[in-house]
């Protein structure tokens, strides 16, 4: 089964005509208990299950609609990408599972408030945000379900930006990846915060794709990575129910260096952190023995980002004056 299939499937009675116009807005997000290697490269299926939590008003929105004639268009924050380009080309390639008669090219316009390619969950919003304007131009009136494995299609960590607030990817069983899709969890915890130091917004030199895959066919410790999920899926979940801040933060921060390990311990490694990302960490290992409540995590990239309750607003502020509070 390739993407095609999923797609064929997943459309099989819905509309083929497409609107004027479709839009939507999709929130970046970050893993608590991360997605780190594939069970299938082509569909995106991941070895394990993982857990998030979305960006608010941080992501993507994007705007689309047909082109009988010439290429596809693409524009970001305002500015034509060029055809040459590697996003230009993630975008098109995705398209190319929407093409039809009637829909031969596509005009896609998306901005996005976070940097694209640095680590900051770009794009996941970037795919989620596609999948639901696709879904908007067409009116297929697609579920989460549906919506999640589409943007899954894209990159894998999308299928959990479909939804706001906490959210679980379950890898599912399934050859084909249909049981391979996200929910939201039933948790409410307002005054939750997530806070980004961005250290640099350069491209990274290996995409996730390609780190993953390394990891798993060179790294001796990935073996141990399966086992480290399922324990900290449940110990996560705990700490969610009692939205305890020194669980969610250390099981979260034990989770993301773990996943670091793996990379570094792969061949040629794979090293996201800049010097100013492990000064940081110090950082956070020392507010804590000084008795303030904050964690850290990483993904893809250089940039670190605090995780922390509200009441501790002030003192995180004062330790790192750069950081973004997520809205
Ligand atoms: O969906 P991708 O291919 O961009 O991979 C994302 C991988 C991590 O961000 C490192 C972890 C995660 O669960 O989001």
């Amino acid at each position: 089964l390739n993407k095609a299939d999923v797609v064929k499937h997943i459309l099989r009675d819905r509309e083929q005509t497409p609107g004027h116009k479709g839009s939507a807005f999709a929130p970046a997000n970050i893993a608590l208990v991360k997605y780190w290697g594939k069970s299938n490269t082509e569909l995106n299926v991941p070895m394990t299950d993982s857990i998030s939590v979305s960006l608010g008003s941080l992501g993507a929105q994007t705007t689309l609609c047909v082109r009988d004639r010439g290429d596809d268009f693409v524009m970001l924050d305002g500015k034509e990408v060029s055809s040459q380009s590697s996003f230009y080309q993630r975008v098109k390639k995705y398209l190319d599972l929407f093409r039809s008669p009637l829909s031969p090219f596509f005009e896609v316009e998306t901005c996005s408030s976070v940097p694209v390619a640095a680590g900051l969950a770009s794009s996941a919003s970037g795919f989620a945000a596609l999948a639901k304007a696709l879904d908007d131009l067409f009116g297929w009136g697609l579920d989460g379900r549906e919506l999640s494995i589409l943007a899954r299609l894209g990159s894998g960590s999308a299928c959990r930006s479909v939804y706001d607030g906490f959210v679980w990817w379950k890898r599912g069983q399934s050859m084909d990846g249909m049981d391979s899709y996200a929910e939201q969890m039933n948790v409410e915890w307002p005054s939750f915060r997530i806070g980004l130091l961005e250290l640099s917004t350069r491209e990274k030199a290996v995409g996730s794709r390609e780190a993953m895959q390394r990891t798993i066919e060179t790294s001796h410790l990935y073996s141990a990575w399966p086992e480290q999920v399922a324990s900290d899926l449940d110990d996560l979940r705990e700490g969610l129910e009692h939205r305890d801040i020194e669980r969610v933060g250390r099981v979260a921060e034990h989770n993301a260096l773990t996943m670091h390990a793996t990379m570094i311990s792969a061949w040629p490694p794979v090293l996201y952190w800049l010097p100013e990302s492990v000064e940081i960490l110090h950082r956070v290992w020392k507010a804590r023995e000084e008795g303030t409540p904050v964690y850290a995590t990483m993904d893809a990239g250089p940039n670190v980002k605090l995780l922390f309750e509200k009441n501790a607003d002030q003192s995180v502020i004062s330790l790192f004056p750069n950081l973004k509070i997520v809205d």
